[in-house]
């Protein structure tokens, strides 16, 4: 009986532990909004990445698509960033506008992995 309910405690704080570690990992979008300008990124979406991001074109992860973005969301939010920024495959540099800063391009992925419910890992 005692060995029970060792067990059964035992297993309750295993699973505290294990959902405290996974929110550690994840960004929220509390944390997103206090680190990035969403109104901004949004701004700079719909001028620069919609075009693509909206429906897919170019085979475009698509904003909201979970099965186009669980594989990417591993890298975390810094690679992801990077890889808007200096372009990846068939994606342009900066979306192909030069003329974004670096802000505005951080900005612009905060504002797409803040639309849906898409966890992005935290590094
Ligand atoms: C001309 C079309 C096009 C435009 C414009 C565009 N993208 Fe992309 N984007 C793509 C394509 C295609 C991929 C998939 C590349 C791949 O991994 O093969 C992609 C991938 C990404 C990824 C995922 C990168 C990864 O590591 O998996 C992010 C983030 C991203 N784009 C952000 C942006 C942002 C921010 C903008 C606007 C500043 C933007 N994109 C504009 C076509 C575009």
């Amino acid at each position: 009986m005692m060995k029970r309910v060792i067990r059964a405690v035992a297993l309750l704080f295993a699973c505290i532990g294990f959902a405290r570690q996974a929110e550690a990992q994840e960004m929220t979008l509390a944390m997103l909004s206090s680190k990035y300008n969403l109104p901004q990124g949004q701004e700079t979406y719909n001028r620069a990445c919609g075009v693509c991001h909206d429906n897919g074109v170019m085979n475009a992860p698509k904003v909201c698509n979970v099965a186009d973005w669980q594989p990417r969301m591993a890298q975390g939010m810094q690679a992801l960033i990077n890889h808007a920024i200096d372009g990846i495959n068939t994606m342009p540099a900066k979306g192909g506008m030069e003329s974004l800063t670096l802000a505005q391009c951080s900005d612009a992925v905060a504002y797409m992995m803040s639309l849906c419910d898409i966890t992005v890992a935290k590094k």
